[in-house]
């Protein structure tokens, strides 16, 4: 650093300091710096937190405040008693007291308007040395911290946890009923026995599935942040895909259409591939099964960012989906029709499965429906880079 570097950048802290009121420790410098810089500097200082701020005389009128702050308290004007801006009656108490007492206060509060937001705010008195000896200037600054997505979170938790619980206890309640009616009423009843224990046995496996969909669910999430790079060929595994679900297509007489491209590598990991496809193909088949037939399509295009990548299609053209229900579909537990679902075996945590695995593969799921003309899942995932280069090599 050259000395003329050092020697303005320590002019400058400097000059800050004594704006603060600090005590000049440079003999060599003129006295303390007039007033009037204290204002602008405040100014700085405050429009540099990267949280919503706002700077309060001791009477409460406001000095200085960050754009972020406005979104919290759009009428703040300089000058104006904050009480005009912030009506929040838990902070207005806290500015009070922090006031008389000066201490630190913290509170939470909600907004209601322009839209559902919870805060945190912090109080702070802080006192500087005056223009003048033996002279106090007193000032609050009130910070806040944006909550909300931390509630969410925890809210998505609770219901997560909720919804999990009331699933698995239904087929419990189910299968601790007929435990009871089969060593009471029906203990000599050989049909009955007969009939219960194969019911025993759907709503054991029901549990079974739905608990085996979410250890899946948390073991990927677990590796959310980890890209998998094995090669995988998509064609194979949507061949694999379409021969597994052969029985259940016939069951539902539904034809499985395959319309596949070249063969399409990706980095991906094939078991979890597996596992996505099979669950929008078991859809299309289940919930679409009216239109008797669904298409699976496998083809390079394109990304929004021009990117190549490969789409993986899956078609039905049954009922559709009324388009309310598709922003919340890829929800754990969402359900357009619970007892359909329930009725078909589905746990709900089919398509969170689909998007899970999707984006931990670094792509995404698009959903269409035409109400009463089927219903269509796109999977988008990233091609290879080196993989392209290669095809294009050995097409050459
Ligand atoms: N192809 C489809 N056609 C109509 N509805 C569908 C289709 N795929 C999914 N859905 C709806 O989305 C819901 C959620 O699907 P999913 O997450 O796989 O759960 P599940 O199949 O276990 O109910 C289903 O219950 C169903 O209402
Ligand atoms: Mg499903």
């Amino acid at each position: 650093m050259s000395t003329d570097k050092r020697q303005g950048w320590r002019a400058r802290w400097q000059a800050a300091w004594q704006a603060l009121g600090g005590v000049d420790t440079d003999v060599s410098r003129p006295p303390a710096a007039p007033p009037s810089v204290r204002g602008p500097l405040l100014d700085n200082l405050i429009s540099v937190l990267p949280v919503p701020a706002i700077l309060l005389d001791q009477a409460g009128t406001v000095l200085a405040f960050n754009l972020a702050a406005i979104d919290i308290a759009p009428v703040l004007q300089q000058g104006q008693s904050v009480l005009l801006a912030l009506r929040v009656p838990a902070l207005v108490d806290a500015i009070r007291q922090a006031q008389a007492a000066r201490l630190s206060q913290r509170v939470e509060f909600e907004q209601r308007v322009p839209r559902e937001r919870y805060f945190e705010a912090f109080v702070n008195p802080i006192s500087l040395p005056g223009d003048q000896v033996d002279q106090r200037a007193d000032y609050l600054l009130i910070t806040f911290n944006d909550l909300t997505p931390l509630r969410r979170v925890e809210q998505m938790r609770a219901d997560f946890v909720a919804n999990a619980s009331h699933e698995l206890r239904t087929p419990l309640a189910a299968l601790l009923g007929f435990i009871e009616t089969l060593q009471g009423r029906a203990k000599d009843d050989a049909p009955a026995r007969e009939k219960f224990l194969g019911i025993m046995r759907d709503q054991a496996a029901r549990m079974a599935r739905l608990i085996d969909d979410l250890l899946s669910l948390s073991r990927i999430e677990l590796n959310a942040h980890v890209r998998p790079v094995a090669e995988v060929e998509l064609t194979a595994v949507l061949r694999q895909v379409a021969d597994s679900l052969q029985m259940l297509a016939r069951d539902r007489g539904v034809a499985i259409h395959l319309s596949l491209d070249e063969p399409i590598t990706i980095a991906g990991d094939r078991d979890e591939l597996v596992r996505a496809f099979e669950n929008l193909v078991e859809n299309a088949l289940k919930y679409g099964a009216d239109g008797k037939r669904v298409d699976i399509v496998a083809r390079r295009g394109a990304a929004q960012n021009g990117d190549p990548e490969a789409q993986v299609i899956v078609r039905d053209y049954g009922p559709g989906i009324p388009p309310q229900h598709l922003p919340r579909l890829t929800e754990r537990f969402y359900r357009v029709n619970a007892t359909t679902s329930r009725a078909q075996g589905g746990t709900g945590l089919g398509l969170a499965l689909v998007k899970h695995i999707l984006n931990r593969h670094g792509g995404r799921m698009t959903i269409d429906s035409i109400e009463g003309n089927g219903a269509t899942f796109t999977a988008h995932l990233p091609i290879l880079a080196t993989n392209t280069k290669n095809q294009a090599e050995s097409a050459r």
